[in-house]
């Protein structure tokens, strides 16, 4: 059989071979200590991309995310976040069992939570009451189909956090996507935030690594978070080599991809019985299958016996993803697929 089309997610890429050459030529050192000259490397990079003091390697997207939300918060504390987003829903209620956090989740409009939404659930100082200390953001929003979350209202968000004595942190796993498709740099987003988490092991291409980013203190605390949280590494440099390598070949070709999810959405969306959810933006494809159209687990059994691997995402729904492994005719291959099945019923 011809090669197994698998868009089920950003995170299935191997690593290149001149990514692989990166990693076994990378001089490293006991991370720990401080002592790895590539994470060195990659920390500094990071921080003049995002125009932030300083950056810290960390070995995933979720501990970017926690180490982050545990440096900018006590226990008892309460952030207010989207529904839909991944902190909520995909990290094993880590905020909450880590750092003692409340989550107070609130109904965005795909993925975007804005500054009214926001407002009424600051809380008012009181005994009884947490203290509401801070708003995360997803960009580009995963459950949202890739959605850019919009700069305008991202500076809304900065403003109102100012105003109200809040902290933002940005779970930027796919920043790189939000900038590549807006044309806004990692500047400006990150200049939103206090704290920036973005995955070198999505669409970026590399095996294993994210970064998060901030001020001085705040990166302090999280390389300690990192420590006790069991995310301290020795010689990380490896890992760190593949991401730099991503970060000066993989970041312009994320449009190609963004391309292969906007025609295989047309695709779908004309197929009677799935219709998207959200328009592509992105590198994400999130389509909604009709009750009489077929199961989503059938619909997923018939595209694998037929090489095309995707994820469920709820109930009625299939998500798929282009990346650096998927290549225009495969993306046309699925379509096809798709388009041939028809419906189970
Ligand atoms: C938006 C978002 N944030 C965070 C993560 C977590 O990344 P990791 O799987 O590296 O922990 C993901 C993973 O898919 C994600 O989509």
């Amino acid at each position: 059989m011809s090669k197994i089309v698998d868009l089920r997610s950003d995170t299935v890429t191997r690593p290149v071979p001149a990514m692989r050459t990166a990693i076994a030529e990378a001089e490293v050192g006991d991370d720990v200590f401080g002592d790895d000259p590539t994470v060195i490397l990659l920390e500094k990079r990071i921080a003049e991309l995002f125009a932030t003091e300083t950056a810290l390697f960390v070995p995933s997207g979720t501990m970017g995310n926690q180490v982050a939300l545990a440096s900018l918060t006590q226990p008892g504390d309460e952030i207010i976040l989207d529904r839909q987003c991944h902190i909520f829903n995909y990290e094993v209620a880590a905020a909450p069992a880590l750092s003692g956090l409340q989550f107070n989740p609130l109904d965005g409009d795909g993925g975007v939570i804005t500054t009214d939404d926001i407002v009424p659930h600051i809380r008012q100082r009181d005994i009884h009451a947490p203290v509401t200390r801070i708003i995360a953001i997803e960009n580009t929003h995963n459950r949202a189909g890739g959605r850019v979350f919009p700069l305008d209202e991202m500076k809304r968000i900065r403003a109102l956090a100012d105003e109200r004595d809040l902290v933002v942190h940005l779970d930027g796993a796919r920043l790189a996507n939000a900038v590549v498709a807006s044309g806004i740099p990692f500047k400006e987003y990150a200049a939103c935030a206090d704290t920036v988490s973005m995955c070198f092991s999505k669409g970026l291409g590399a095996p294993v690594g994210s970064v998060v980013a901030g001020v001085n203190a705040t990166i302090d605390k999280a390389r300690r978070k990192r420590k006790q949280f069991g995310g301290g590494m020795r010689q990380a440099g490896i890992l760190a080599a593949a991401a730099l390598y991503a970060l000066d070949h993989h970041i312009d070709r994320l449009a190609d991809d963004h391309a292969n999810a906007k025609r295989l959405g047309a695709a779908i969306d004309a197929i009677d019985g799935l219709d998207l959810v959200y328009p592509v933006e992105t590198n994400i494809v999130i389509f909604r299958v009709d009750d009489g159209y077929d199961t989503v687990g059938n619909l997923l059994a018939r595209l694998e016996a037929n090489g095309v691997l995707a994820v469920p995402f709820g109930s009625d729904r299939v998500r798929m993803v282009a990346h650096l492994d998927v290549d225009a005719g495969d993306i046309a291959r699925a379509a096809d697929v798709l388009a041939g099945l028809g419906p189970a019923n």
